[in-house]
């Protein structure tokens, strides 16, 4: 049972989710580039944080004596993010941290997965890639946690949206947004003929030496997932073209999480949820996201006792 500080809360986890984060951080898997900083993050000779998991819903079931925000019995859901801790039945957080009151017509299962891709998909749609109504946006991956979330994000912020995934998810996409569809395995990316304000990358299949010639004037590429390269500005676009290229880590605010649950409540994001395992069964459930084609997130339920 973890202990919580006087400025914390104990939350009793209901629901979690297994997401890439948790099988980069089991298996060491980073892309290009990254690889030496992989011990040093997650544990030199052993996991530094051996309970995996970077989100949750469930219910305040204690609070420290300074803690205001909320009450023992509130539905929430909070976002730990590289912190990991949330394959667990407890786990204490900070009032003002990234945790919020869940939407009153949402279940555990589906609020625990609104942070994972919700906070991505808007810190690279609308704080890194500043998308604006109208815009033409390629999301590449539109099938996958972030993909998904990308897809209604830029959907509801007027966005245009092109979705690249495979045959099997064009209708999932097309449901929840995507004006047009791409089967990545029936056509060239490259070579659509198309172009875009905004490229949203989640696969790292569409850096700027293959799909630069599918930015508009003023186009931005949204790198999610990307090499150090990249993340360092290299194989970009020239600062004299007017594109950009932009990688890195978003900037979570508690405030991100009620536009979510806001955005939730009202019905313009709804998390694809792709399987529901019982936390006893989350050897299969790391197994199947371990394979990289998961639709949407991969939730764990945590039964009560
Ligand atoms: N920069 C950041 O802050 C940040 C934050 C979160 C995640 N990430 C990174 O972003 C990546 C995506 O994360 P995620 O959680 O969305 O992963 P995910 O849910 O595991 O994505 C899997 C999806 O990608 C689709 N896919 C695979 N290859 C594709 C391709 N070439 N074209 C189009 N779709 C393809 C798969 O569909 P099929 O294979 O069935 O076609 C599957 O639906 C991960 O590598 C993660 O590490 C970065």
């Amino acid at each position: 049972m973890p202990t919580h500080g006087p400025k914390e809360v104990l939350i009793r986890i209901r629901a979690t989710t297994v997401s890439s984060a948790d099988w980069r951080a089991r298996s060491l898997a980073m892309p290009a580039g990254f690889g030496a900083m992989a011990r040093p993050a997650f544990g030199l000779i052993a996991p530094r944080q051996p309970v995996l998991g970077t989100e949750l819903a469930g219910e305040v079931s204690a609070t420290g004596k300074s803690v205001s925000r909320f009450r023992v019995g509130d539905r929430v859901f909070a976002f730990a993010d590289a912190r990991f801790g949330c394959h667990a039945e407890y786990r204490a957080m900070p009032e003002h941290g990234l945790i919020a009151h869940m939407p009153a017509n949402l279940s555990f299962e589906t609020a625990a997965a609104l942070c994972f891709g919700g906070t991505t998909a808007l810190g690279f749609l609308r704080d890194k890639g500043n998308l604006k109504r109208g815009e033409r946006v390629l999301i590449v991956g539109a099938s996958g946690c972030v993909g998904s979330a990308a897809v209604q994000l830029a959907h509801h912020f007027g966005g245009r949206v092109t979705a690249v995934c495979s045959a099997a998810n064009l209708d999932l996409v097309r449901g929840i947004g995507a004006e047009a569809v791409i089967d990545y395995k029936a056509q060239d990316l490259a070579a659509i003929g198309q172009t875009f304000d905004i490229i949203l990358d989640t696969t790292g299949t569409a850096p700027f030496a293959r799909c630069g010639q599918l930015l508009k004037p003023g186009g931005r590429l949204l790198v999610v997932l990307g090499t150090l390269a990249q993340t360092l500005g290299l194989g970009g676009p020239s600062r004299a073209s007017g594109l950009s290229m932009i990688g890195g880590v978003p900037r979570v605010q508690p405030k991100d999480l009620e536009l979510l649950a806001q955005l939730a409540q009202a019905g313009h994001f709804q998390p694809v949820i792709d399987q529901v395992f019982p936390l006893e069964n989350a050897v299969q459930a790391h197994a199947y996201v371990d394979k990289g084609h998961k639709r949407g997130s991969v939730v764990l339920t945590v039964s009560k006792t």
